[in-house]
């Protein structure tokens, strides 16, 4: 299981090196700002993706900001078995995440969040791709499920080793 594991994020590591490396030419203002971020779970697929939508749903666009920082401001795009796609708005820049959340059954539940923001000049870009992601885990309490793991690093999501997402708690 730990193979599988490491060798996908290898794979994911060389995808992203190649990536990177397409973008080059571009100058880096134009790059978006993304996050990739790997999780598995020893409960099935259904049940994240249920709880995931559930918590995209209560934490939905009309739900005030004013006292719970980053943790509101969710939508839902549109649903497939495989597949959740959601946007999250920023409460202070209105930057918005384009968040997807892929899902893969095998012994265990496999699901690859990514999120990416296209104005790469919001100095909290980086931040709130990641913290976007992971506070759906965290607010679900999918963190406490059973074989809960997460995997990411700085190459593939800037503001994983940085970030502290309870710090968007703070009301500003
Ligand atoms: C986000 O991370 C990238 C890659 O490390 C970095 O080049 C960029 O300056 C960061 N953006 C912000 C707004 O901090
Ligand atoms: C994150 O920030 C909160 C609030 O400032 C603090 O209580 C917590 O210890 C921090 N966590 C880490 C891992 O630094």
């Amino acid at each position: 299981m730990w193979t599988t594991v490491v060798t996908m994020d290898l794979r994911l590591l060389l995808m992203s090196a190649a990536l990177l490396g397409a973008t080059l030419s571009l100058s880096v203002a134009d790059r978006p700002s993304q996050c990739k971020v790997k999780w598995t779970f020893g409960i099935l697929c259904e049940d994240v993706y249920n709880r995931l939508v559930r918590q995209i749903k209560l934490w939905q666009i009309s739900t005030s900001c004013l006292y719970i920082g980053e943790k509101c401001s969710y939508e839902l795009v549109s649903t497939s078995p495989y597949l959740i796609n959601a946007a999250h708005t920023s409460h202070k820049s209105r930057s918005v995440n384009q968040l997807q959340f892929l899902f893969e059954q095998s012994t265990l539940c496999k699901v690859t969040g990514d999120s990416t923001m296209d104005s790469p000049k919001d100095p909290e870009a980086n931040r709130t791709n990641f913290c976007s992601l992971q506070n759906l885990m965290d607010g679900s309490d999918l963190i406490s499920a059973e074989g809960y793991t997460q995997f990411s690093n700085k190459w593939i999501c800037p503001g994983f080793d940085i970030t502290n997402c309870s710090l968007s708690l703070k009301i500003i």
